[in-house]
């Protein structure tokens, strides 16, 4: 296997004050870069074509690590869909279009699992992705960021240019999103059972049917994945990025209710959707192209994102206040 040196690299990663790219930036610091530049959407607006040329111009990356996206959870999905799609498309076409202008040596185009087609076999196979149009309410933003698998085979044939394009699963841990409006499922539920113990309420109600399954990574371990990646593979062909894990969003209420000390009843609000049926990855390729096999297991890495969210999240939110 071939590897890529980080060191002494100036290294591009879009969106890397976000959830998954603070924990991305961590690991690379550790291979000594050059320099790791990561910009707010305040400095750098990606959905401008002109920002987009400005920022190489001024980085001049070798390496750049596109995780910059506009994404949300399935009630954030089915009310945006117009923006999810326009935003998503546009910084994607255009980062990918300037950094290979700027001559950048390896590109890392992050895709998502919300590409595959509603009704994929399981376990998901890269080969299935073109199988179908994916489930509705997550396709606008699904597709938007599938077309950076066409553009990076596309640049590639054309211009030899090294892109490569990876599909993480649902991702959780510390430092996930927990705002009421955008929060993917794990953060949400854990939200609403810490505040029903606290609150002493009885009941919890979650969305949907809770038989839909789902498969999470932890994101220290989605983050490593993506730094070997880059280091190690140079291929066209999508790759998966999962725990190969599987449970129903019925055993994830109970469990987080579990964790969370909730001692009350849950309750499934069958009016609302349920997304895609059933999400499971055949995490091979991975393991096969850049020896990346996820570490953490779900009790662990679902104590941490609880504890996280009872400590670090609440006192993040106190000093922001405090500065309002
Ligand atoms: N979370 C998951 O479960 C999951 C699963 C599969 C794939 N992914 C992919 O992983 C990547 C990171 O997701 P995440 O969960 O870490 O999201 P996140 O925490 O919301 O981070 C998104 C990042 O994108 C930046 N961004 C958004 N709009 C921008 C714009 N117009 N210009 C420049 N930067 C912009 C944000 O910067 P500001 O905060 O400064 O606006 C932020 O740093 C995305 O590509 C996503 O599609 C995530």
């Amino acid at each position: 296997m071939d590897e890529i040196s980080l060191r002494n690299k100036t290294i591009l990663v879009t969106g890397g004050q976000g959830f998954l790219g603070s924990h991305v930036v961590v690991l690379l610091q550790k291979e000594s870069p050059k320099a790791i530049i990561s910009p707010s959407s305040k400095e750098y607006d990606l959905r401008s074509q002109t920002v987009c040329e400005e920022l190489m111009k001024k980085v001049k990356p070798d390496i750049v690590i596109h995780l910059a996206a506009n994404v949300g959870g399935i009630g954030y999905n089915r009310e945006f869909p117009g923006l999810l799609f326009y935003d998503n498309l546009t910084m994607g076409v255009h980062v990918m279009h300037e950094a290979w202008k700027a001559k950048v040596k390896k590109f890392v185009a992050i895709g998502t699992i919300c590409a595959y087609p509603k009704f994929t076999p399981v376990p998901f196979k890269e080969a299935y992705l073109w199988n179908g149009y994916p489930e509705e309410t997550n396709a606008p933003y699904g597709l938007a960021k599938k077309m950076l698998l066409v553009q990076s085979q596309a640049y590639r044939t054309q211009y030899g240019f090294n892109s490569i394009f990876l599909l993480p699963v649902n991702l959780y841990g510390p430092g996930d999103n927990f705002d009421n409006k955008s929060s993917h499922v794990i953060p949400a539920l854990i939200k609403k059972f810490v505040t029903a113990k606290e609150k002493k309420e009885s009941k919890v109600t979650v969305w949907g049917t809770g038989a839909p399954t789902r498969e999470f990574l932890y994101v220290e371990d989605g983050a490593l994945a993506i730094v070997l990646a880059t280091k190690r593979y140079n291929k066209p062909e999508p790759v998966n990025l999962g725990s190969s894990f599987e449970l129903s969003i019925h055993e994830l209420a109970h469990q987080i209710g579990d964790v969370v000390g909730f001692q009350g009843t849950i309750e499934f609000d069958v009016t609302k959707p349920d997304g895609q049926p059933r999400r499971k990855l055949d995490v091979s390729r991975a393991d096969e192209e850049f020896d990346f096999k996820s570490s953490t297991s779900f009790e662990v890495g679902l104590k941490r994102t609880v504890e996280w969210y009872k400590k670090e999240f609440r006192i993040q939110n106190l000093k922001r206040h405090d500065i309002l």
